[in-house]
């Protein structure tokens, strides 16, 4: 099994360290090859996804990324700044169906913004459709304008659209996904003002009734942002488009207490994928040595269940994040009193140690 390690800037080149560590641990038949990508790729090779970097993902059966992005190429002309690597990697190799579970561990209860008995237990998965939307709609750009509040003055404009194949296969996606968990999907839309998400509503009933079995409910975008605060544990699974998924996950992440801790998934129409966590490359702290690689290192969980066929492994990943959180270790962005803060590496250490069955008795608090 071929692994494409695509560690990015910031911090992302820390926390895939801590994952690469806990998948070399698992002592499965993978070959791992890193290549760059993002603002790293472009100072090294003058273009954040450069040619062997797209080949190796594409060739890999599935890729590991960590997280792009740096403030000081907010500069660059848009197609050379870092964001250009994963939009890249999502069109060009079809990762239409991005899964964003918010899940608020027991141990982080307190952690949240929000009070313990509204996110206690919280499990809801957020899918994104990632390939379409405003995101990627044509014409986009600027001209001076002919219409519109200012005729002559110059605008820039963006195109929402999306086709029926692609939010049919978006929401047979989420039916599916719904059938193994809590048979409840909540559709997110803006259908009151938009033609784009009426149509996205009307196609999503379409393929609903070939899944009588699933509850179907439909929220405004709005609404929904507001609820997700307000009973996020109304929720189970939601489906949206490429921008409001963008928006409501890092909404929905935050519920748990860290962005820190969330995994992502995007895949293909036969399950190969990219795997990232849902956090972005936190330029402020990187190099320091504090970021939390839990999110990455439990991305390489998801890699193993979902495009590598490897459900055990998964696990023993994920009960080893859930042992190190049990014996009180935190990284910064989770930590709280009573609690030890440790380091990437120290946090990366007591996962593989987990995983070997060590323990990690004796590191709870400092
Ligand atoms: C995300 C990020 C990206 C997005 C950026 C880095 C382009 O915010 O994965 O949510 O907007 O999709
Ligand atoms: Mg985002």
């Amino acid at each position: 099994m071929k692994i494409a390690v695509l560690p990015g800037d910031g911090i992302g080149t820390e926390i895939i360290a801590e994952a690469v560590r806990v998948l070399q641990a698992l002592e499965l038949p993978l070959e791992l090859e890193s290549a760059p990508v993002g603002g790293a790729a472009y100072e090294a090779h003058g273009h954040p996804l450069p040619e062997a970097t797209l080949a190796l993902a594409k060739a890999a059966d599935a890729v590991l990324f960590g997280a792009v992005g740096d403030w000081k190429y907010d500069k660059l002309p848009r197609e050379l700044r870092p964001e250009q690597a994963i939009l890249g990697l999502r069109k060009q190799l079809g990762l239409f169906a991005n899964f964003r579970p918010a899940i608020c561990y027991e141990q982080l209860t307190h952690a949240s913004s929000l009070k313990p008995e509204l996110v206690a237990g919280l499990d809801i998965l957020i899918i994104r459709e990632l390939t379409g939307d405003i995101y990627f709609g044509q014409p986009r750009g600027r001209r001076v304008a002919t219409d519109g509040n200012f005729p002559g003055a110059e605008e820039a404009y963006d195109t929402m659209r999306y086709s029926r194949p692609e939010i049919e296969r978006i929401a047979h996606v989420a039916f599916q996904a719904a059938r193994r968990r809590s048979k409840k999907v909540t559709s997110v839309d803006k259908s009151n003002v938009l033609e784009t998400f009426q149509f996205w509503k009307d196609t999503v009933i379409e393929v609903h009734a070939q899944y009588p079995d699933v509850t179907l409910e439909h929220m405004y975008v709005d609404n929904a942002a507001m609820q997700l605060v307000k009973a996020p544990k109304a929720f189970d699974v939601v489906v949206t488009g490429n921008m409001f998924g963008d928006i409501l996950s890092d909404e929905a992440a935050m519920l748990t207490g860290s962005i820190g801790m969330l995994p992502s998934a995007s895949l293909d129409q036969h399950n190969k994928g990219l795997y990232e966590p849902s956090h972005g490359s936190a330029p402020d702290i990187a190099g320091k040595g504090v970021a939390n690689p839990l999110a990455t290192i439990l991305s390489a969980a998801m890699m193993l269940r979902y495009s590598l066929n490897q459900a055990a492994q998964a696990e023993r990943i994920e009960s080893a994040v859930q042992a190190v959180l049990s014996a009180g270790l935190r990284t910064g962005d989770i930590w709280s009193e009573g609690t030890r803060r440790v380091g990437t590496r120290e946090m990366g250490d007591a996962v593989v140690a987990a995983l070997g069955g060590k323990g990690v008795t004796g590191l709870t608090r400092s």
